[in-house]
């Protein structure tokens, strides 16, 4: 039996976070040496390292025997306690009918992309599901690269629209970023939202790392800046470490009502509506309670003290420039400086930079710069912090905090062995790479550890 897919799917490319998994294990699974029987350093994932909080566990138990569909935009309780949730922490006051749940943010964005007319601009760096959506959507789009300080200005944007002659344009707007951990203050927000209202650009404002702002207090969500032109999403996945539970939100903009209907027809013909005993555990991790107040307290605390440790020891190394992550489980690593020994041992793609430094002896996953929509040249990486027992290190963490510098440096050490291990090889990766070129020799590979 012949089996013909159709030509649209067959067209598309693999999207990142396959070819990632794909790369991963094909180089894994080819390298014979018994070192790599321990797996991989894991810089690439990104996946909260934390339990599932005991509250929203004990509930989709509670809730395991309700078979129902649910309503279309997700239970009226969900969609309620979303609503004070979003008062509590964002200070946003959204009527629950402006909310509606789908199977995680990345569905929830695919489906607000499918309905809304617009060319979409998008920044980059990005976080890798974006663009195989927009590319599969068959959508216009214009990328619209940050500086150096990786976050996009008022004037970029202004530059980029006036070329734009749709009547409508989509901003997707990712804050806090995914890769490099930055927040946008709210004086950026406000500047980026009057270039918005006079340029006629929606925005989508993926804000799924909102709840890992290290300084919390500190966030503002866009949806607040722009009420009136905003899709704000979020959901379970960073802060409440369930990306499998898969539930998302999003909040509509105000007034925006014609849409919600249109939406509402995409959501009902493709997912009826999200899993009901789900939508009954996220009550409980939406509701606004002390447990769940804590549980984000000590998760962000322990995000933003790996995320320091990385940080540090990064800027230890000479050459290389990062990010400081405000928020989230990621800094952007710019490895740039090594462009000529690169070049000098033929690792000529960042493609061939991650490849290389999968490989034995360094063993170590990061994800490259193409996979971040830069330039296949462009020798950035994302580093994720998260290759800890996250259980372990929270019960640490409730035992005894760490209040000064070495506190923290001894609570990595304790509770993360494998990110320092990890940052020891890309270290040493560097090393060999510097000696290679400079001393011009030819090596090969069973020799020397860079492959070409
Ligand atoms: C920036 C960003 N947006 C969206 C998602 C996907 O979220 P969800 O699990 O809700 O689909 C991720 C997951 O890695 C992400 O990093």
């Amino acid at each position: 039996m012949k089996f013909i897919v159709d030509q649209q799917v067959e067209d598309i490319e693999l999207p990142e976070n396959l070819k990632l998994n794909t790369f991963l294990q094909e180089f894994h699974s080819d390298c014979k040496s018994p070192e790599c029987k321990f797996g991989f350093y894991g810089f690439a994932f990104g996946q909260s390292p934390f339990h599932v909080p005991k509250m929203v566990q004990n509930a989709l138990i509670q809730n395991a025997s309700n078979g129902k569909y649910a309503a279309v935009p997700g239970v009226e309780d969900l969609r309620v306690a979303i609503s004070e949730y979003n008062k509590h922490y964002f200070h946003m006051d959204v009527d629950p009918a402006r909310i509606y749940v789908g199977p995680g943010t990345k569905e929830l964005i695919y489906n607000l992309l499918e309905i809304l007319h617009g060319t979409v601009i998008l920044p980059t760096p990005a976080w890798l599901g974006y663009l195989p959506q927009i590319r599969f959507l068959k959508k216009n789009y214009h990328m619209l690269p940050t500086r150096s300080n990786k976050k996009i200005t008022p004037h970029d944007l202004k530059k980029l629209s006036l070329r734009l002659h749709d009547r409508q344009k989509i901003l997707i707007f990712n804050n806090p970023n995914n890769p490099t951990g930055l927040v946008y203050n709210k004086r950026e927000l406000e500047e980026i939202a009057e270039v918005c209202r006079e340029q006629n650009i929606i925005v989508i404002s993926d804000e799924i790392y909102a709840q890992t702002t290290y300084e919390f207090e500190n966030f503002v969500s866009m949806g607040k800046i722009y009420p009136e032109g905003t899709f704000v999403t979020n959901g379970l996945s960073k802060s409440h470490a369930a990306g499998g539970y898969r539930l998302g939100y999003v909040i509509f903009p105000q007034h925006a009502l014609d849409v919600r209907r249109q939406f509402k027809k995409i959501l009902a013909t493709e997912y009826t509506a999200v899993t009901t005993p789900i939508q009954h555990a996220a009550i409980a991790g939406f509701q606004v309670s002390k447990e769940m107040d804590e549980y984000f307290r000590i998760t962000r605390k322990i995000h933003e003290i790996m995320g320091q440790y990385v940080y540090e020891k990064l800027h230890e190394m000479p050459g290389v420039k990062t990010t400081k992550p405000q928020a989230t489980f990621y800094l952007l690593a710019d490895f740039n400086q090594f462009s000529p020994e690169f070049n000098a041992s033929k690792i000529d793609t960042s493609q061939k930079f991650s490849e290389t430094l999968i490989q034995h002896p360094y063993h170590t996953a990061i994800v490259g710069g193409d996979s971040l929509v830069l330039e296949r040249t462009d020798y950035s990486a994302r580093m994720a912090f998260v290759d800890y027992d996250g259980e372990k290190a929270f019960n640490n963490y409730l035992d005894n905090a760490p209040k000064t510098h070495s506190d923290r440096l001894e609570f990595v050490k304790t509770n993360a062995p494998r990110i320092i291990s990890g940052l020891n090889m890309i270290e040493n990766y560097f090393d060999h790479l510097l000696k290679n070129a400079h001393s011009q020799i030819k090596y090969n590979s069973s020799e020397v550890p860079i492959s070409n």
